[in-house]
Formats: structure tokens, C-alpha cells, sequence
């Protein structure tokens, strides 16, 4: 059977990560969350100081990070300069800052290229922003989520919750809209879905359900 692309884009918390791994553990294929690398990098510009705004400063910070991300049976691990830091990428500090650290051309370009080393043969799942439309434009399936922010919210303050952490609802829905906002406006590779890509709002649909059409429009490629 032949090994395809599939691209999945959409929104903060649109679910993204969650069906792109139950696709990629059905089909065998690896699974790249691109989102976790632009925050790797923003733990990394935190831990040393690096001004969001400086594009010299973090392209040369990123040219020397090693991000690694490795399956496991939770789900994925991401290393920084061989360090575990899966946890410490979820903060919310570096998810207040990631959307600023990720706007710059350079750290942009550095990221797509080694995001695209990864899908060079095909058998990829990867979800992020700008999947369909600059890292995988041949992916055979694209598919860009969509969900209410306050359904979004709601998911996430569940997720919170049961791992444990502190979570304010209208906290999550301010910090979901604002993220949209700079993802949605910035100039390079703004979150947009790719002409060829199927929309799907997943609002009043089940994980299973997204993940069953999803599946039906890999099997129409395979
Ligand atoms: O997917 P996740 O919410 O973890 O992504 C964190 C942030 O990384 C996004 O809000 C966005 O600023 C950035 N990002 C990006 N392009 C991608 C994936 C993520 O700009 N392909």
C-alpha cells in the first residue's frame, strides 16, 4: 500500500494532535506535532533570556537546538538538546509566548525545512498551521479543523483538570482568541486553510467521529 501525506491544520486546541496520533498509530506512520517544536524553542529562548522580538537572536539560538521528537507509549516526547521537556513545553508561559517566537521569517524557514526532512518519504502525519499550505503542499489529504473558542476552551479545561493542573475557563478562551489572532494575522505563513484542504468543524463532533472521516478520505488516497 502506498504511503501517503496527511496535513492536518486548524486553530489552537481544535484537536488537532489528539486525532493526528490515533491516525498515525492506525496507519503506522510517524506522527509530527510542529507545534511542539516552535515551543521547544520558545522554552529555550526563556531559559536564556532571548528577546521574542530579536529574529537574529533566536534564529541563532535555534541553528544551535537539537528538538527531538520521539514516539513513546503516551504519545510523543520532545527533547531539547537531549533533554526530556515534553511537560515543561505546555506551560502557560510558553504558550503565551510561542505565537511571537514562531512569527519571525527566519526561525519560520529553519523549522519548515526540517519538518519537511521529516515527511521526505511519504507514511507522515503532521499538525500545525501552515501544514497544507507551505510544509506539505503535495500532502495527498489535508484537512483543517475547526471548533468554537469556547468549545475549545471547554476541551482544554477538561484536559487541564484531569492532569491535574490549575485551569480558568475564561483564562483558556482569552489566551485560545488571542493566539488565533496573532497565528491567523501575522505576514509569514499565517494559519489559513489551503484551497485544497477539507474543513471540518469538529464543534459537535466526538474524536472518533473526526477521526472516521478523516480515515475515509485517507482510504479514497491510499
Ligand atoms: O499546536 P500548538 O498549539 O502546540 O502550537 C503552538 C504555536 O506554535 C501556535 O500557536 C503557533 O504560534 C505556532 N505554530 C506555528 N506553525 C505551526 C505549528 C505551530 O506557527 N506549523
Amino acid at each position: 500500500m502506498r504511503k501517503i501525506s496527511i496535513a492536518i491544520d486548524g486553530p489552537a486546541a481544535a484537536g488537532k494532535s489528539t486525532v493526528a496520533k490515533i491516525i498515525a498509530e492506525k496507519l503506522n506512520y510517524i506522527y509530527i506535532d510542529t507545534g511542539a517544536m516552535y515551543r521547544a524553542l520558545t522554552y529555550k529562548a526563556i531559559m536564556n533570556n532571548i528577546d521574542f522580538n530579536s529574529e537574529r537572536e533566536l534564529i541563532s539560538l535555534l541553528k544551535e537546538t537539537k528538538i527531538e521528537l520521539l514516539p513513546s507509549d503516551e504519545g510523543q516526547l520532545i527533547y531539547l538538546d537531549g533533554k526530556d521537556v515534553t511537560t515543561e513545553i505546555r506551560t502557560s508561559e510558553v504558550t503565551n509566548s510561542v505565537s511571537t517566537v514562531s512569527m519571525h521569517k527566519l526561525v519560520r524557514e529553519e523549522m519548515v525545512r526540517r519538518q519537511q526532512s521529516f515527511g521526505l518519504d511519504g507514511g507522515v502525519v503532521m499538525d500545525g498551521r501552515d501544514i497544507g499550505t507551505h510544509v506539505l503542499p503535495q500532502a495527498e489529504v489535508k484537512v483543517f479543523l475547526l471548533a468554537s473558542v469556547e468549545e475549545r476552551a471547554a476541551r482544554r479545561h477538561v484536559e487541564n483538570v484531569n492532569k491535574g493542573f490549575s485551569s480558568d475557563l475564561e483564562q483558556l478562551k482569552q489566551e485560545i482568541a488571542n493566539r488565533d489572532k496573532l497565528d491567523s494575522e501575522r505576514e509569514i505563513a499565517p494559519l489559513k486553510k489551503a484551497d485544497d484542504a477539507v474543513e471540518m468543524d469538529t464543534t459537535s463532533l466526538s474524536i472518533h467521529q473526526v477521526v472516521d472521516k478523516i480515515m475515509s478520505l485517507v482510504d479514497e488516497r491510499i
